[in-house]
Order: C-alpha cells, then structure tokens, then sequence
C-alpha cells in the first residue's frame, strides 16, 4: 500500500513541486545520488573504480515533455562521457540511458527523437571506449525500448538493456535477448504497475526472477544481475557454476548507496560488481522509487527532514 502510494508519488508534479522546493536534508538524497554536476559524477566515479567496483552512470531526468530538454539531457550524456574518457575512467565506467529524458514520450514522433538521440549518445560512448545501457520504465514504453535497443544494436552491438522480472512478458524477452554479445541487465522493476501485466506478490517476481536468470546464464549473452536480494545473489551464483560461466561472463549490479559492503564484498571475491550512479538535479523520481523499495529509507527520509 506504502509502495502504491510512494510510486503514486513519484509521478506527481505537486509532490515534485513540493518536496523539491521543501527543505530536504542534503544527506538524503546524497545517500543515493552522486551530487548535481559532471564533476560530483567523475569524483565519485573515480572513489568506486579506485575501490575495484565497475560503475554505470545516470544522468537523472525522465518524462521529458519538450524536445529542447530532450536534446539537452543529450549533450549532458556528450559531455559526461568525453569527461570520462578525459578521466581515463572508460574502462570501469559506462552510462545508463532512460529513453524517456531523450525524448521517447514526445507526442508524435518520440519514439524517433529517442532513437535519434541515443545514436548520437552511442557513438560518443564508442568515441570514449564504453557502453550505454537502456533502462526500462513503465511497461508502456518496453516495446519502444526494445524497438530503438534493435535498431541501436545494428551499429553499436555492445548496446544492453534492462528487463523487469515482475513483467509477465519477460520470460520470452529473455529468451529473445540470450543471444551471443547481447547484455541483458535483470532487475525485479521498480513501478507500479497493473495486474494483468506484472506479477503483484513479491514471491511471485523472485521466481520469475530466477527463471529468468536461468534462461540468461543459460544463454550465450552477458547477463548483468541487478539485485540487492541475497537469495537471488546466491542463485546466480550458484547457476554460474551450474552452466560451466567463469567469473567475468556476468556481472552483478547494485544502486549506489544500497548495500554498500556486499558490493565491495562480491568484488573482493573477484567478482565483477558494477555500481548504477544516479547524478543531476532531477532526482525527484528516482529518490520516490528508492523510498518505495524499502519503509526504512522513508524513515530515513522523514527523520532527515524532522532534525533539521
Ligand atoms: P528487494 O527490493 O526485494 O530488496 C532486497 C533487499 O535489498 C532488501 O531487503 C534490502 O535489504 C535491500 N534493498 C533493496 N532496495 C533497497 C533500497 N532502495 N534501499 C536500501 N536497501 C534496499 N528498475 C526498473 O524498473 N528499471 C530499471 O531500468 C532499473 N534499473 C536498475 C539498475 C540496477 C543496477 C539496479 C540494482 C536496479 C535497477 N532497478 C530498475 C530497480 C529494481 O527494479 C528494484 O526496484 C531494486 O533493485 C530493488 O529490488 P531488489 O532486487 O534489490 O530486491
């Protein structure tokens, strides 16, 4: 119910309005953003990559409802990724990309400005040396974002993409993606969504979950395990073994600021463990889906605000 009403939250102007103008304490959102410019991105790229953990970097923005701001979240993906290449932070540092900042949502012709655009931010990740992988939003964009990754992994073959294991559909969509040199990231999912498409019991999204990795680890692909869930960390492992895959023909992903000593435990055991770093101003929705995922960080949220 709590989740509903965060994920609820999430997309409402009013609450974006109110919360984003509202005295938040600092600490809060730097517990899961990196900080507001390319530079707070490159710092704390540079602590993680120093610390042996890979790293995938998120310019935060989505929803976008005009084409300059469509363009603009662009050009911030230019110039993170030549800052990056500057850096000589490619190798452990790629960037993660929501269609929708791009401009997947315009009326008319979105799904094409989003493909235009995530040409571009793919050929600057080529220039630099790194990959792009497409996030997934609400099950109404999976079809277009499976569409442009096609489309995308014409020239740029190294192009991953998310898939949600709460989706119904995913299955098949594993299957469809556990080809050779596909990246396949797989997360539970993270909005709120109908019953007639995505499981609603969380026991029923773990065994999606892990029939899904079973289908990947089976597969030819590169899965990426994005979880904080220590069963499901376990499995993967365990199924790693099961389908002959050496250290280094997967990965396992967390957030940036979730379950910190597990990641540097993994990559202590010589694992590769990439951390997902959201930076920018536009954290609204991604700190509201942080907060759904679990009723302690809102605890944390509220008592933040209460001790200022
Ligand atoms: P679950 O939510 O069951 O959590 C398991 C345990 O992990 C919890 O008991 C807690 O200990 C810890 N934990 C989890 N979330 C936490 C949090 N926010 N704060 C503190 N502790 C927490 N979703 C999506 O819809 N589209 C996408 O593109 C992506 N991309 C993405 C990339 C990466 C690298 C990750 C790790 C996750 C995503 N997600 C996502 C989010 C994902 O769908 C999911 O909402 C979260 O990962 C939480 O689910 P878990 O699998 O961690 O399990």
């Amino acid at each position: 119910m709590l989740r509903r009403v965060l994920l609820a939250a999430s997309r409402s102007e009013k609450m974006k309005n109110a919360i984003e103008t509202w005295p938040v304490s600092r600490s809060v959102v730097r517990r899961f953003v990196a900080g507001t410019s390319v530079d707070d991105a490159i710092r704390v790229t540079r602590l993680l990559t120093n610390d042996g953990l890979l790293v995938t970097l998120d310019h935060l923005g989505e929803d976008t409802l005009d084409r300059q701001q469509a363009d603009a979240t662009r050009d911030a993906y230019l110039v993170l990724l030549q800052r990056l290449a500057e850096a000589g932070l490619t190798e452990g540092a790629e960037v993660s990309l929501k269609l929708s900042a791009i401009g997947q949502a315009l009326p008319g012709d979105g799904e094409k400005i989003a493909c235009e655009n995530a040409y571009k931010i793919c050929e600057a990740a080529r220039a630099a040396g790194t990959t792009v992988t497409l996030d997934m939003e609400d099950h109404t964009t999976t079809d277009s974002t499976l569409a442009i990754l096609r489309e995308l992994r014409r020239d740029f073959p190294w192009v991953g993409a998310v898939l949600q294991a709460y989706l119904k559909r995913t299955e098949a969509d594993c299957r469809d993606l556990a080809y050779e040199g596909s990246r396949v990231r797989l997360c539970k999912g993270a909005y709120a969504e109908p019953a007639s498409v995505a499981y609603q019991d969380e026991h029923e999204v773990d065994r999606s979950y892990v029939r899904c990795l079973k289908i990947l680890m089976g597969g030819r692909g590169y899965p990426m395990v994005a979880t904080h869930d220590p069963r499901l960390i376990e499995i993967a492992g365990a199924l790693a073994v099961q389908f002959g895959r050496d250290q280094g023909t997967y990965e396992y992903q967390m957030l940036y600021g979730v379950r910190t000593e597990a990641q540097r435990r993994l990559a202590g055991a010589g694992e590769r463990m990439r951390v997902y770093v959201p930076y920018g101003q536009q954290w609204y929705g991604y700190l509201m889906r942080r907060l759904a995922e679990r009723p302690a960080n809102l605890a944390f949220f509220l008592r933040s605000l209460a001790s200022r």
